[in-house]
């Protein structure tokens, strides 16, 4: 008995693995790019790769594990859904408005510690920000929603 529920469960994973996901074809940052479009330090470049463009643009790398399902269905959503929200490489191409609203979002989830998720983080001790770091990338975003705020 004990044998066959073993089969079936290897049987069920071995399944899942046939459902593959659709990566995301790796892109080099253009002049849309946030991190070209915008004057920005070294810094907030390198924290901004380890902490939000991993799901927010089109420079995704994707972890061993992102082969193994079903942890790879929840990793393609997030970035589906992440990238569908806010994509820091179509930065040059969103109006005024629509940049500070994204930019104060931006502030407003690193401050509540929503963004980066809570997962990614768990699984990237690089983005595990500290302190300084967090108000570093907000102040940075609150200087970008100011830039954008009055032109519409
Ligand atoms: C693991 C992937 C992942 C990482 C890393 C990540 N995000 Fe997100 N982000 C998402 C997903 C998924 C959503 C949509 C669901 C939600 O809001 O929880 C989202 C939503 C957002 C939104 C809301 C946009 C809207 O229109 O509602 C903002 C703003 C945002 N992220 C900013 C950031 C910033 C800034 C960082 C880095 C500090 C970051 N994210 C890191 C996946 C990610």
């Amino acid at each position: 008995m004990r044998n066959k529920i073993l089969l079936g469960l290897v049987l069920v994973f071995a399944v899942m693995q046939l459902f593959t996901i659709e990566k995301v074809k790796y892109e080099e940052p253009t002049a849309n790019d946030l991190v070209n479009y915008e004057p920005l330090n070294s810094e907030v470049t390198e924290l901004l790769k380890e902490t939000c463009l991993n799901c927010h643009s089109n420079q995704i790398t994707y972890p061993w594990y992102s082969e193994v399902a079903p942890v790879s269905w929840w990793i393609a959503d997030h970035i589906e859904e992440g990238r569908e929200r806010l994509n820091f490489s179509e930065w040059g191409n969103y109006s005024s408005g629509k940049k500070s609203h994204k930019a104060e979002e931006s502030w407003e989830e690193m401050e509540e510690e929503e963004m980066p998720l809570p997962s990614y983080v768990f699984a990237h001790s690089e983005a595990d920000l500290s302190e300084k770091e967090r108000e570093i990338l907000i102040q940075f975003f609150k200087t970008l929603e100011a830039k954008y705020k009055t032109k519409g």
